[in-house]
Parts: C-alpha cells; sequence; structure tokens
C-alpha cells in the first residue's frame, strides 16, 4: 500500500486538500487537455448511454458520492477516470468550517469478515481506529460537512457540471445548516435557499444531505421524516420540476422507512433515495482511550467495507417498500463498494444506481474495473 496515493490525502488537512488536490490518479488525469478525450473514449464502451440518473443519460449509473470530492478539480478528473457519476461534496448556503484534522482513521472492526453490524454493542464498547490503512478498507471520516461561501462553490459548481463528459453528470450535493437562534421555519427556508442556490449553477437534479449530525450531536435530520416532509415541500417550491434525491443514513425500522418515503415521494416533493450514509461507532485507540482527538468526537462514521451488509440490507427493505407501496422513485446504493462484486450485490437488491466513496479513494481504477466486469 505504501506507494499508492488515494486523491484526497488523509495525511493532509481538509484546507491543503481543497486547495493542492487531488492527488495520485486523479492528479495523472488531470494533467494535460489530452485526458479530456482520453477519457470520453474509455468513460463509457457504448456510442449511445443505455442508463439513466435521475431521468439523465449516463453510461454507467456508477460513482462517487458526497464526500471525497471537494471542487471542480476533483470531479473532473473522476469524469476523466470512468466515474460517470460525480457527486460534489455537500455545499450549504453559507461557508462552514472543517472539524480539527485529522479528518480520517482507519477502522478495524473485529469481525473476520471486517463489517460493523447495526445495534451491536462492539459501535458502543469501542472499535480500533488507527493509522493502519489495510485492505479491504475502512474508514472513519469527521468533517462536520464543511462548506465555501455560495460565492465561491456557485461558479466552481457551474464549472464541474460543465466538465462532464458524454454519458456522464455530475451530481451536486447540498445541506441545510442549523445556526444558534435559529426557527424551525428558518432552518426549512435556509434547506429551500441553499436549493435554489444549486439550481442556479445549471444543476438538472439535486441530492439532499439529511444523513449527517446536522441536528446537534450524532442527532441525523433523516430520523424526524415529518420534518423531511415539510423541507421536501419548501425546497420544490424552490426548485419546481427539477428532480429531487434524499441521502439517508441506516434507519432501523421498517415502519420509520416508509412513513419517509410516503411523506416525500407520496406527496410528489422526491424522486429518489441515496443510502446509507456512514455507522456511528465509539473509536478507541489501541490503549482504549478516544482516537479522534476533541470534545464531541467520541463517537465518529464509519464508512468503506465495514458498512456493505448494513447498505445492502437498507437498499432491500427501501426496494420492498416500493414495491408494497407502489411508490416510483430511484434508489442509489451506497455503502462498502470496494469491487464489482460489491457492485453487483447492489444491483440485485434493487439499487438503478450504485456509488462508492471509501472504495473510491482507495482504488482509482474502481470504475474501469466495474466496467471491465460487465
Ligand atoms: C471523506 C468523506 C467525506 C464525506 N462527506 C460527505 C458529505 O459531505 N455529504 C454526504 O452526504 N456524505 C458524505 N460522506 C459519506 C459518503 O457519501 C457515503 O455515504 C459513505 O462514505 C458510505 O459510502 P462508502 O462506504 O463507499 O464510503 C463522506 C464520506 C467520506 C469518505
Amino acid at each position: 500500500m505504501s506507494d499508492f496515493e488515494p486523491f484526497y490525502d488523509v495525511n493532509r488537512t481538509y484546507e491543503d486538500n481543497y486547495a493542492q488536490g487531488p492527488f495520485g490518479a486523479f492528479a495523472q488525469a488531470l494533467a494535460g487537455d489530452e485526458a479530456a478525450s482520453a477519457a470520453s473514449a474509455d468513460s463509457g464502451s457504448a456510442a449511445t448511454p443505455t442508463a439513466t440518473f435521475l431521468g439523465q443519460p449516463v453510461n454507467l449509473a456508477f460513482g462517487i458520492p458526497a464526500g471525497p470530492l471537494l471542487n471542480s478539480r476533483y470531479t473532473t478528473a473522476a469524469f476523466r477516470m470512468g466515474f460517470d457519476l460525480a457527486t460534489y461534496k455537500t455545499v450549504r448556503s453559507r461557508a462552514w468550517g472543517c472539524n480539527p484534522f485529522p479528518n480520517v482513521l482507519a477502522v478495524h472492526p473485529k469481525s473476520a469478515d471486517g463489517s460493523l453490524t447495526p445495534g451491536s454493542a462492539e459501535l458502543d464498547e469501542g472499535v480500533l481506529a488507527d493509522t493502519n490503512y489495510d485492505l479491504p478498507i475502512s474508514i472513519s471520516n469527521s468533517f462536520g460537512v464543511p462548506s465555501q461561501d455560495p460565492d465561491v462553490w456557485q461558479p466552481d459548481m457551474k464549472a464541474a457540471i460543465a466538465a462532464a463528459g458524454p454519458g456522464q453528470v455530475l451530481v451536486p450535493s447540498f445541506q441545510g445548516s442549523r445556526v444558534e437562534g435559529m426557527s424551525e421555519e428558518d432552518y426549512i427556508a435556509d434547506h429551500a435557499t441553499t436549493a435554489r442556490l444549486v439550481k442556479e449553477t445549471g444543476a438538472k437534479f439535486m441530492v439532499m444531505n439529511t444523513s449527517c449530525p446536522n441536528e446537534g450531536h450524532n442527532r441525523l435530520l433523516c430520523h424526524n421524516p415529518l420534518l423531511v416532509g415539510r423541507i421536501t415541500e419548501a425546497v420544490k417550491r424552490e426548485i419546481g420540476d427539477t428532480p429531487l434525491m434524499i441521502k439517508l443514513a441506516y434507519i432501523p425500522n421498517d415502519d420509520d422507512l416508509e412513513l419517509m418515503v410516503r411523506s416525500t415521494v407520496g406527496r410528489g416533493t422526491v424522486q429518489g433515495f441515496s443510502t446509507i450514509n456512514t455507522i456511528s461507532a465509539r473509536l478507541v485507540d489501541k490503549d482504549g482511550n478516544q482516537a479522534l482527538p476533541g470534545a464531541g468526537r467520541d463517537r465518529s462514521g464509519v464508512c468503506g467495507n465495514a458498512i456493505r451488509g448494513a447498505g445492502l440490507d437498507m437498499v432491500a427493505r427501501l426496494a420492498a417498500i416500493r414495491e408494497k407501496t407502489g411508490l416510483d422513485f430511484e434508489i442509489n446504493g451506497v455503502g462498502g463498494v470496494v469491487s464489482p462484486a460489491d457492485y453487483a450485490a447492489y444491483k440485485k437488491v434493487g439499487a438503478d444506481s450504485v456509488m462508492s466513496a471509501t472504495g473510491a479513494m482507495w482504488d482509482a481504477e474502481l470504475a474501469r474495473k466495474i466496467k471491465a466486469s460487465l
């Protein structure tokens, strides 16, 4: 692993990654204009794309979800590496700082296959986290969803959209921001404002993140389906018929998940779900002490190989709800995709599209490998 350089360098700060990245194979893909034409040649085999994502034609409905692609240099490099869906990391209505460095650690669950099960005691007792990035890769990420000011991200997102090759689309991700003194109405309005700012960039659709601790320490918006329903109504009033996908964390209870679907898709405000985000765990070092420094960071979200079982379970349950209710929506399967077999597994349980964050960070060739496997 020592000679391998992930395109997001976990040994540098978020700010340095934003200013200097991407690294490794993604940096090489960006170097030189010739790469652009090479990319469109190898980004998809068919002359006419056969798949779609929220109504847009794509070569293969596979790509990278919100997170490691910090700006248009990263998303453009992802396109050139054959990822036909490249998500621009979640933006906000205002500039927002990043949690202190380090933001990423390697995570080592106890089970033989390295998986973590939602609700298991291990998540509260502590999971070993350190800097030994072994494969198959699992990491924690603790960023706090930083954002540039809209004056910075709007023109950059516009450039990112324009850099997509044939059969490729830029996926914008946004979320609302809860700040001190805000009423619930203000909070709802902040989502609508941010959606409008995204739409102004020329976005063809957007993903709204409800899966990060934006409701306070470890509280997720997606655990309040009725509030998500009200927010998506306000967002729809701003963006009209522009398709909206909601990013969900793992939701253990089927009734809660169905309520989420009925309060959004059922009211005509949402056209898809992207799931899952990370699974929260207490992270400890080899001596059992808190692994990430600072208050409020005893727990952090785990992603990568460890959460594939949870992601597949969530997608299968969403597909069953789609079948049961007869409601029409797309499912974007995310969580622990590190190989072509994992892509196939998500498709099998009902995902219309698939994405990989951690797996792609540690294997820049992942999209090409999946295409070669089909
Ligand atoms: C470095 C990093 C940053 C992330 N930032 C975001 C984010 O800003 N918004 C979001 O919705 N998800 C974010 N995520 C979560 C991913 O989109 C994804 O849901 C999660 O990592 C599970 O997929 P994986 O197992 O393929 O990594 C981030 C993930 C990583 C690894």
